[in-house]
């Protein structure tokens, strides 16, 4: 039983998923909620301890600023405000904040200024912390004082009395060199948490809720040979077993072999209902003709919506419907930021009709991803489907830019197929984060032997990234890249020019389309 609960409020940082990892890490669980939530909502969460208040691109002088209902700040738990959540306190409290002079965005310093305080217990005086503000604290509020500074700005502060702390910088980066240790002691020397989440229970946890909620009714869950569906599909095979059936829909915008090879490991790990689905024809017949990458993934979003929903029908006794939706998921679809934008729109078996009339099942719905892989682990799934490079929902069908073809796919898998045997022959597979190759809807001449070519481009990607949100290509030995190259134009006849993108994100987006 969690006796210890925390919430995060999102104001919309790129690094609130990071400040839940570390809350998590230090085994007590949390959950992130949009920065609106009101304070009845949170008054029914039974063991909570604290809330921490998140950054985001806002300024909190601004007229439109993020506010929050403001009764959660007179809720008897600790609260932490980081940067913007700082800021937030300081305006609530009556301090004030402003555009600052000098800015901070990076590495920084900080000094202690209160060594005794809770927060920065076995922390030395003077450390390296990530910044990332326009605007700082210049007076501070009402019963708070300084506890820490930077050369720039105030770096944190406490109420006189109240469980309460501002720090400007980012103590979840990992960039802050106590950023782990600042936390553990909020958590635990001001929020008096207890230790009690971790994985270990997790499993048996779930295997026993899955039992009793299904009890001797059928399952069916879409799978798509990933990570998480994956895992689900385990954990619920290891509840039910043959009450279990996965549907695996062949798009034909898999990697070379992989329907088989998906087939096989499931086949070989699982007792479960298996069912694959030969459904190529159709998503080339869809996509015929289209060019523009929205319209392609809305389109193969649909058909694989279709194909699943025509197969599950089929299975008259199924009263759940199963999918591995992970906590990211669910805070990125939640949280409401104005200045969002949809830059792709991401296709899983997210959008299915209202009326297919199944219970939902998502035993993973509370993990992040390193949490679904080492849980996979537990579950005994093999290694190369745990740690293999993600691959998007609509597969090669974003990978062929422009007319999505059977033909102009088949060239592509061979020439992935090249660059990721290669990649593991020289031992770097695991060393980049997602590595592929894209087909460019354009042909160069070249020579080969005495007579002239006009054939494709390939662009070869590969990237180095922790969250996928930011990445940089991947610094691949030249030699490498020529020898795969080299063997990409030797044995792919309707390829003769292979580039090697090196676009970092941003401004590039990982995928060409
Ligand atoms: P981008 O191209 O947006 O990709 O930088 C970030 C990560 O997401 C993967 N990706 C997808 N995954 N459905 C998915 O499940 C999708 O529609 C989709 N589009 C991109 C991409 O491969 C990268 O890992």
């Amino acid at each position: 039983m969690i006796k210890t609960q925390v919430l995060i409020l999102d104001f919309g940082s790129q690094y609130t998923q990071l400040l839940a990892r570390r809350v998590r890490e230090a085994n007590v669980y949390t959950e992130v909620l949009s920065f609106d939530v009101s304070c009845d909502k949170i008054k029914k969460y039974p063991n909570l301890k604290a809330i921490i208040l998140s950054g985001g691109p806002a300024s909190v002088y601004l007229k439109d600023a993020y506010q929050i209902d403001e009764a959660i700040l007179d809720l008897p738990v600790a609260i932490l405000g980081v940067c913007y959540g700082m800021q937030l306190l300081t305006n609530h409290f009556q301090g004030k904040v402003e555009l600052a002079n000098k800015q901070e965005f990076g590495k920084s310093t900080l000094y202690i200024d209160q060594p005794d305080n809770k927060l920065f217990t076995n922390i030395v005086n003077k450390s390296e912390v990530w910044m990332s503000h326009a605007d700082h604290v210049t007076k501070i509020p009402k019963n708070f004082i300084e506890i820490a500074h930077s050369d720039n700005a105030m770096a944190a502060f406490a109420h006189l009395t109240r469980p309460i702390y501002g720090i400007q910088f980012h103590a979840e980066v990992t960039h802050s060199e106590y950023g782990k240790e600042i936390i553990a002691n909020f958590l635990f020397a001001i929020a008096n948490c207890t230790k009690d989440w971790g994985l270990d229970d997790f499993i048996t946890n779930q295997i026993e809720a899955i039992k009793n909620e299904v009890q001797n009714k059928q399952v069916i869950l879409g799978l798509s040979g990933g990570l998480d569906s994956s895992v689900a599909a385990a954990i619920i095979a290891k509840a039910i077993g043959k009450q279990l059936t996965c549907i695996f829909v062949d798009t034909g915008l898999l990697r070379k072999n992989e329907a088989i090879a998906v087939m096989k490991t499931y086949q070989e790990n699982f007792t479960l209902n298996l069912v694959m689905i030969d459904a190529s024809k159709q998503f080339f017949a869809a996509l015929k003709g289209v060019k523009n990458p929205e319209e392609k993934r809305k389109i193969i979003g649909k058909q694989f919506i279709d194909v699943f929903t025509t197969a599950a029908k089929k299975i008259k006794t199924a009263k759940f419907l199963a999918q591995g939706t992970i906590y990211p998921d669910i805070i990125e679809s939640s949280s409401k930021d104005a200045t969002s934008k949809t830059i792709k729109t991401h296709h899983n078996v997210g959008g299915l009709p209202d009326d297919l009339q199944f219970k939902l099942l998502e035993p993973l719905k509370t993990l992040f991803k390193d949490e679904v892989r080492a849980i996979g682990l537990q579950l005994g799934l093999p290694e190369t489907l745990i740690n293999r490079h993600p691959f998007p929902g609509p597969g090669l069908g974003v990978r062929v830019i422009e007319e999505v073809t059977k033909e102009k796919c088949l060239i592509l898998q061979e020439v992935d197929d090249i660059f990721i045997s290669k990649l593991k022959a020289h031992n770097l597979y695991h060393k980049v984060s997602q590595a592929f190759a894209t087909l460019l809807p354009v042909k160069t001449v070249g020579v080969m032997g005495d007579n002239r070519t006009y054939d494709y481009v390939v662009s070869l990607r590969s990237v180095s990234t922790i969250d996928f949100m930011t990445a940089t290509s991947s610094h691949l030995p030249w030699d490498f890249l020529d020898e795969v190259a080299n063997e990409i134009i030797n044995k792919v006849s309707a390829v003769n020019r292979v580039v090697y993108d090196i676009t970092s994100k941003p401004p590039g987006t990982i995928e060409w389309e």
